[in-house]
């Protein structure tokens, strides 16, 4: 496999055995190395697959020659930078520069309403906060990415439809190492799971750079992100245990509220969407029929446990004409 090019092989095997994992992973290392030689390399990880199986893949290649940098923008997921600190520091010994940049952030989104102007700024932010942080190390001679073959497709095709958190502005001095850019999804997660990463990180659902930032709408306050983020995790941890067959799912927070009724008194709290969707391509989305008890379930754990919110919908809207994401 010639790592340089930017055309995938005719006559390439779809990666979709261990074995080929493996003999995958064992040229991609020897690539790498031949490569970085012993040059220093830095990776933005966002703790998605890509990110996680370059870091991985780049782990076993050069060691401590890497230096991952983790922004937590305070739009995760629960429990993710978490993941990505426990995966790679501790478990892998990667060394990883672990920015909290919730307050820089939050400060910089209060009062944006506007969906185009939030993903902007969390955008700028990303590039501002890397830059600074690949300024205080020296040596660095090499940037790792999680280019993989559709964002070449794309970018050639002039469609790359969304502008994402950690993408690096092309200026940046430094040579590429992208050793998943001949790859498929499906086949950068069975390389994943070959790496020995944690299934959940590898057979992760897409999640937008802007994160949650995109699913507490409008303006977002603190209170409200923070309910969103435990509503989430309800969500998610429900239906994984019902192991039922939905492409995507996750909660929507959006800004206005709605009256109820909480230990006999008048509230006036935020409604919470359940957004699940069946798609191939996500270009279109159908949305599948949950099991009615699981939705009362779910309903109830949000309205008994995240403080904030007193009503739950669930959303009937296919793509099109909705978008999957609300913003
Ligand atoms: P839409 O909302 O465009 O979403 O129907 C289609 C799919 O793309 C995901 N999505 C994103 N993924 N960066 C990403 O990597 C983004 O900014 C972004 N915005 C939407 C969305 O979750 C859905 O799977």
């Amino acid at each position: 496999m010639d790592f340089t090019s930017n055309k995938r092989p005719d006559d390439m095997a779809r990666i979709n055995t261990p074995e080929l994992a493996d003999a995958f992973i064992e040229e991609a290392v020897e690539a790498m190395r031949a490569q970085v030689g012993d040059g220093k390399v830095l990776l933005a990880l966002s703790g998605g697959v890509d990110s996680s199986v370059v870091a991985a893949l780049l782990i076993k290649a050069i060691g401590d020659q890497l230096t991952c940098i983790h922004v937590n923008h305070g739009l995760m997921r629960k429990g993710e930078s978490e993941q990505v600190i426990e995966v790679f520091q501790n478990q892998m010994g990667a060394n990883l520069i672990y920015v909290d940049a919730t307050d820089r952030y939050l400060d910089l989104l209060a009062g944006v309403a506007d969906p185009e102007a939030k993903r902007h700024i969390i955008g700028e932010e990303f590039i501002k906060i890397f830059d600074e942080e690949a300024a205080k190390l020296e040596g660095i001679g090499f940037l790792g990415q999680g280019t993989i073959y559709p964002d070449i497709l794309e970018s050639e095709a002039g469609v790359k439809a969304h502008h994402n958190v950690g993408g690096l502005p092309e200026e940046m001095q430094f040579e590429l190492v992208e050793p998943v850019k001949l790859l498929f999804k499906d086949e950068v997660r069975v390389v994943g799971r070959q790496l020995g990463l944690p299934a959940n990180m590898v057979d992760r659902q897409p999640f937008p750079g802007p994160g949650l930032g995109v699913r507490c709408t409008g303006a977002i306050t603190r209170d409200r992100l923070a309910a969103l983020r435990e509503a989430d995790a309800i969500v998610r941890e429900e239906i994984d245990a019902a192991g039922v067959d939905v492409w995507q799912y996750f909660c929507v927070v959006p800004d206005y509220r709605a009256t109820g009724v909480r230990d006999g008194k008048r509230a006036f709290e935020w409604p919470c969407i359940i957004r699940c969707i069946n798609t191939v391509d996500v270009m279109t989305a159908t949305v599948p029929r949950l099991d009615w008890d699981l939705l009362e379930h779910m309903t109830n754990r949000i309205l008994s446990e995240v403080p904030g919110i007193c009503r739950v919908c669930y959303e009937l809207s296919p793509k099109p004409i909705a978008t999957v994401e609300w913003e």
